[in-house]
This record gives C-alpha cells, structure tokens and sequence, in this order.
C-alpha cells in the first residue's frame, strides 16, 4: 500500500488531479490517498465549480494561500505544506502541471526526503520570462519520476540529462477529464443560456501576464478583438486577474464598447467544454485548452509567440498567432472564411482516457525499482554479478574494504525512514545503500543496526540487488 499526498492549487490542477484520485480511490488496495488543495485559487469560480463538475471529493487537508506575489506566495505554500507532510509521511507526493503550487510543494517534498511525481512533466516554451516555464524547468529537476505526456517532453527532458529511468511517457492525464465528462458537458445549459447558436461564436480566454499586465500587449489583443467580434460573436469568461488587469490599465470603456463581445465571470468545467466544443473557434493563451480543442477538433489561436505543447500544432487544431493584432486578426479570418472538414480529429498517441491508471502503475514500478544513482547502481551490479546465495556474504566482505567503492555517492535516494540511518551512518562513517523494492527470500533482512554491530567504515545494506 502506497501513501500519496496528490497537490492541486489552481484551476487547470484540478482537471488534471480527478482522474488521478478515482482511480486510486478504485485501486485502495494500493493506494492511499490524501488530496491537499494549496487555495492557490478559490472561491466558486475558480475552485468549488471544479469539485462539483470532476466529481472531486473535498480536498482533505485545505491549506488556503491565497493570492500574492509570486514569492510571497511560493512561500505561503511551501510554509503550509511542510507540517502537512511531516505528520502524514507519506511515500510519493503527486503534483501535476506547472503553477507556483507544484513547485513549492515538490520542494517542500524532496528536502524532507519525499518522493515526488510531476505529472505534466517535460513540457517546454523555451520562454524563461515565463513563470509557468521556470516551475516546470525546476520541478523537474527535483521530481523522482516524470510523468510525460507526449514523446517531445521525454525529449526534453533527455535533453536536460535526466536518466532515462526517472521518465515515463504516460500520455495527457487531462484528455482523462475530458473524455470521462463529455456526455454530461452536452447537457450543459451555457450555450443557450448565453443565446449562443451552435458554430456561430468564438470562445476567447486570456490570462498570461504577458497578455494582460503589460498595457501595449492588451492594447494590441483588444485592437484584434475589435475587428473580429465584427465578423463573430466572441464569448469571455475572463479569468480574475484579467479582469482585474483591465480595470487597472483603464480598458473597461474600450472592451464594454466591443459590439459582439459578450465579457462574463469564469465559467464551471462543464459550462466551459460545452462552449468549446460548440464554437466556431478559440482564442486563447491558455495551455490546457490548446490540448482540449485538438481533441475536440475545435481550431485553436494561440495568443502568444510560443506553445510547450508543441503536438497541438504538429498533429492538432492549433495554430501559435503571435501577439500583434494584424496575426491575430489574420489567424482569426482565416478560420471564419475557410471552415475546416467534419473529419475526425487527429489524437497524439495516448490521449485516450486512460492516463491516470498509467500513472499509478509507473509509481508503483518506479516505488520497486532500485535507487538510480549512477554509482550507488555500479555498486549494487557488481554485487549483483555474484551468484545469488553469495550476494550477501559479498556485500558483507566488501564492506570492510573503505576502499573498494570510492566514489560512492554522499547522498543516496531512499525511503524517507532511510534517510536518517544514511545520515547517522555518514557521521559513523559508514554508507548505507537501500536500494528499494522486494527483498528476495533468501536474503537476511537488512538491519541498519548492522552499521553500530559492524566495525566497519562502509556497509552495503542491499534490499534487492539488480539482477
Ligand atoms: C495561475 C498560474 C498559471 C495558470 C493560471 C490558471 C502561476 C505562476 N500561475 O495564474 O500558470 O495558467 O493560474 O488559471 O502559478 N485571483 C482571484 N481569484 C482566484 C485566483 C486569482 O481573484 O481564485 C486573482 C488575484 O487578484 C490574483 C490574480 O488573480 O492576484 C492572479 O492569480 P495567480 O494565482 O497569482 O495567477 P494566475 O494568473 O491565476
Ligand atoms: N476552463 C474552465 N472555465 C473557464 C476557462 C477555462 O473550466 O472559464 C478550463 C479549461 O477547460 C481547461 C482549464 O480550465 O480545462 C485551463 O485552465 P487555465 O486556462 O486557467 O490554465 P492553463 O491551462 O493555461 O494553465
């Protein structure tokens, strides 16, 4: 039975956490769960909504930050996670996506000695003066395992020198949410409630701050909606701090003036994909609907001058716009004039419903693998090249021999229990290597009380040598 604390703190988390949590909530003979809501977002709109549409149970420990600054807020979070993972001690903590939640709790996580999973790993804009893009390029650094949703982010991330063996492809974990409540998104009253016609609108979300809190940038979108709400109805849940954005850069006047440009709160998830799957086109910036309107089918203009969801254009519906307005409006008419065929939508491989029960069997392969270091795995393949019944003893004579592994590492990943037997051994002296998983039967119990019985300088505690 494994021990999970999942993370979710702001709206595209909680798509990407419901999934995960019922199929552990199936699978409770391994899987125990606590679902921890950051309150990086909150309120109806941009949190409760989400728990009602997804099925979500209550989050069972609330942590309740807030809006801030970016540091400030990292830290709230960090601040509120940590005891919250001291008492629950648990064996994996699940983040997914790339807000300043996921961040902070996988550090909170790895300095205390807990494994974490990034869900949504791998993805890369290559735009540093992205926050988003700096909390994917640091959590994954720090992630045990990295779960990808498409073959580019492995790329990435090999890229970046990560083994190998810390990355799975899993598929889109999202496209799971997606296709689980498409039946009850048709029911949806938002279209009509709205007076909407089927193919007869736009859907348009914005949210970046390179978007919306620099006034040139917001200017130039606003140019664009200007010229094509007069060609198309345009509907926009605008998110809170767009909203915000536009009182304070004084633009409420201009965007109430926009005839065909119907502004209104955020929606739910439901109310959302219903719109979306009934438009003509969407305009976004965000990065999960890129994803969503590829598998719907819906042509997608990108907002911006780069996508980490590179496959979205590649095989998908998405084209990346730019930000001046004349790409815009271009980008823009050349859907509304040249509608695309009926045909069925391309899908990337594995976006097909059942990444969340990927995930769970690659924790629990990952859980029984051995520790990865490099020089941790070199000592326990050349034990491991002994024949079996001898391992042990093998282990138990090199131990005496300080020199015989020299360039073991100083810091070996294990179980969180293994982390205070590997540091009071480093004061003695003495390595302690717990590589994870089974123990084969015929081995003797690793003790870490063998390092005060042993006068040794280094002893090679072996679980379960590779084979
Ligand atoms: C955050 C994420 C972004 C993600 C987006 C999804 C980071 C760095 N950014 O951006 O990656 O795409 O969520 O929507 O984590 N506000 C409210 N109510 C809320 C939440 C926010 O009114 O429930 C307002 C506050 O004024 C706040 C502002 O919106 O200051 C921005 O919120 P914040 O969570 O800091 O960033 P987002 O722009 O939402
Ligand atoms: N979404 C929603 N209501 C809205 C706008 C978006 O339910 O009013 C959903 C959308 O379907 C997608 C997710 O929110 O699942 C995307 O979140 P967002 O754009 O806030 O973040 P990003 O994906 O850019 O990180």
């Amino acid at each position: 039975m494994l021990k999970i604390i999942i993370v979710a703190g702001a709206r595209p988390n909680f798509m990407k956490v419901a999934p995960i949590v019922a199929a552990m909530k199936r699978r409770r003979d391994q899987f125990q769960t606590l679902l921890v809501h950051t309150g990086q977002h909150y309120g109806e709109a941009m949190s409760s909504a989400f728990f009602r549409d997804l099925d979500l149970p209550g989050p069972d420990v609330y942590l309740g930050v807030g809006s801030a600054s970016h540091a400030q807020q990292t830290a709230a979070i960090m601040q509120a996670f940590e005891p919250v993972v001291i008492q629950e001690k648990p064996d994996w903590v699940i983040v997914v996506g790339d807000v300043n939640s996921t961040l902070a709790c996988a550090l909170v996580s790895v300095q205390l000695g807990i494994k974490v999973a990034h869900v949504e790993a791998g993805l890369r804009s290559r735009d540093r003066t992205m926050p988003e893009e700096i909390n994917r390029l640091l959590t994954d650094q720090i992630a045990e395992l990295l779960l990808t949703p498409s073959a580019d982010a492995n790329q990435n991330l090999r890229a970046e020198g990560i083994p190998p063996e810390r990355i799975k492809l899993v598929g889109n974990v999202m496209i799971d949410s997606l296709l689980g409540q498409l039946d009850r998104a048709k029911q949806s009253t938002a279209r009509a409630a709205l007076g909407l016609t089927e193919k007869e609108y736009a859907v348009l979300t914005l949210h970046r701050p390179s978007n919306v809190d620099d006034t040139t940038a917001f200017r130039r979108i606003i140019d664009a909606l200007e010229e094509i709400a007069l060609r198309l109805p345009i509907v926009f849940p605008a998110h809170p701090r767009t909203r915000k954005m536009i009182a304070e850069l004084g633009l409420t006047e201009r965007v109430e003036k926009i005839k065909g440009l119907l502004v209104i709160a955020p929606v739910g998830y439901l109310d959302f994909l219903q719109l979306l799957m009934g438009a003509r086109l969407v305009l976004t910036d965000s990065g999960g609907i890129q994803e969503e309107s590829t598998v719907l089918g819906i042509p997608c203009i990108t907002l911006r001058g780069n996508t980490e969801r590179p496959l979205t254009v590649e095989i998908g519906t998405n084209t990346i716009a730019g930000t001046t307005s004349a790409q815009i409006v271009k980008a823009a008419l050349d859907v509304i004039d040249n509608p695309p065929g009926t045909s069925a939508p391309r899908l990337p491989p594995l976006w097909d419903g059942h990444t969340a029960d990927r995930i769970l069997n690659a924790l629990i392969q990952r859980n029984e693998s051995p520790s990865q270091t490099l020089s941790a795995c070199s000592a326990v393949r050349s034990v491991s090249a002994l024949p079996r019944a001898k391992r042990y003893a093998g282990c138990a004579s090199r131990s005496n021999d300080a020199e015989s592994a020299p360039d073991l590492p100083s810091s070996i990943e294990g179980r969180p229990g293994c982390e205070k037997s590997l540091r009071v051994s480093l004061r003695q002296s003495c390595w302690n290597i717990f590589v994870r998983g089974r123990r084969p039967n015929s081995f003797p119990a690793s003790r870490p009380e063998h390092s005060k019985q042993r006068p040794c300088s280094k002893i090679f505690f072996l679980t379960r040598p590779r084979n």
